[in-house]
């Protein structure tokens, strides 16, 4: 007996269309189609107002290109700028340019996320069928579906089938997927500054601060990576690679706002969350720091961070390069 697939009208919004972990190095690859859209929304606003003809716009950690074809859905005059999706993973790149994407229709416009209002999802997804073609499934699996974190959430691919799309040709003709780690972002195009440099959700793996080792007991924390001292040679490089006024835009993930304090950072700095494995939080942000030292950026626009101050904290997502 076939059971038909459950269509689900009232749903709760949140998933990943892309649910991977890198082989090599075991760090996460999940992403998903417009990805904090208010964020995307709001830089796009930015770089239309704001930017030149022929602005760079490099999305680091783009793992298999579902932020930068979200941007371009975006852009009302996308040939004006050239974007780049650029990830360090090669899996998540052959992804990229396998170009087929997966989406999981728990909900049934899985790619728009929880707290959108009622009429900009609608508005998403108008944008979203606009750019994308629906095609049938493809003889090579896009998305990992026996991955465990996937099959924890929909444990059941017979009752949630996967639909598949790939973007029109508008949609990806200004987009290059390259393989690159964004510590060697100078070498990218040596003698282009960019406009616009987005790095969501990364920096937490650039830092080790998996909070797994926090919340998941038997997970251990790093305390051995020198957090500050990484997002200072970070954030030094992304300020020589922007155009003055250009933006730098942050992911909304708790783990890139609420670091463990490694060994490095003293004790009066710290906050202490688990007095048996001595884990300690630090008190000061280290990005924010990082980005206000000698007045190099300001903060353009806050956010919601999910999971801090319950839920109501705002932190800035969106930078300007300054002088
Ligand atoms: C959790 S995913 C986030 C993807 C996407 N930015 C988002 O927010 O939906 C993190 C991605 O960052 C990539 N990444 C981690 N460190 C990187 C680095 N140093 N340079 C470029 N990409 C990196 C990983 O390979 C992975 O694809």
């Amino acid at each position: 007996m076939k059971i038909n697939p459950i269509k689900h009208t009232n749903f709760r919004i949140n998933f990943k269309s892309y649910n991977m972990i890198d082989n090599d190095t075991g760090n996460s690859l999940s992403t998903n189609f417009y990805h904090d859209s208010e964020v995307l929304q709001k830089s796009v606003k930015i770089i239309e107002k704001e930017f030149p003809d022929g602005t760079d716009i490099l999305v680091y950690a783009g793992s298999n290109g579902e932020e930068a074809l979200s941007l371009n859905t975006l852009l009302n005059n996308r040939q004006k700028y050239k974007i780049y999706s650029i990830d360090k993973s090669s899996k998540a790149i052959d992804f990229a340019h396998n170009g087929i994407y997966a989406i999981h229709p728990l909900a049934e416009d899985g790619f728009l996320v929880n707290h959108n209002s009622e009429n900009n999802k609608q508005l998403l997804r108008q944008i979203f069928y606009k750019n994308f073609i629906e095609t049938s499934k493809p003889a090579n699996p896009v998305n990992n579906i026996y991955d465990p974190i996937y099959t924890i959430r929909f444990d059941n691919i017979e009752l949630y089938p996967q639909r598949f799309f790939i973007p029109k040709k508008s949609c990806k003709e200004n987009i290059s997927f390259i393989k690159g780690d964004i510590r060697d972002i100078e070498q990218l195009n040596k003698y282009n500054k960019a406009g616009a440099i987005f790095f969501r959700n990364a920096i937490y793996q650039l830092t080790d601060n998996d909070l797994n080792g926090v919340f998941k007991f038997g997970d251990k924390p790093n305390f051995e990576t020198d957090k500050r001292k990484v997002i200072n040679e970070l954030i030094e490089k992304i300020y020589n690679k922007l155009e003055t006024n250009g933006i730098f835009v942050l992911g909304n993930h708790l783990q890139e706002h609420l670091y463990i304090a490694d060994k490095t950072i003293p004790l009066e700095d710290t906050v202490l969350v688990d007095k048996i494995r001595n884990i300690r939080f630090m008190k000061n942000h280290p990005i924010i720091e990082a980005l206000n030292k000698n007045g190099k950026f300001k903060p353009l626009f806050e956010f919601l961070i999910p999971g801090l101050g319950n839920n109501t904290l705002q932190i800035p997502l969106i930078w300007q390069k300054i002088k």
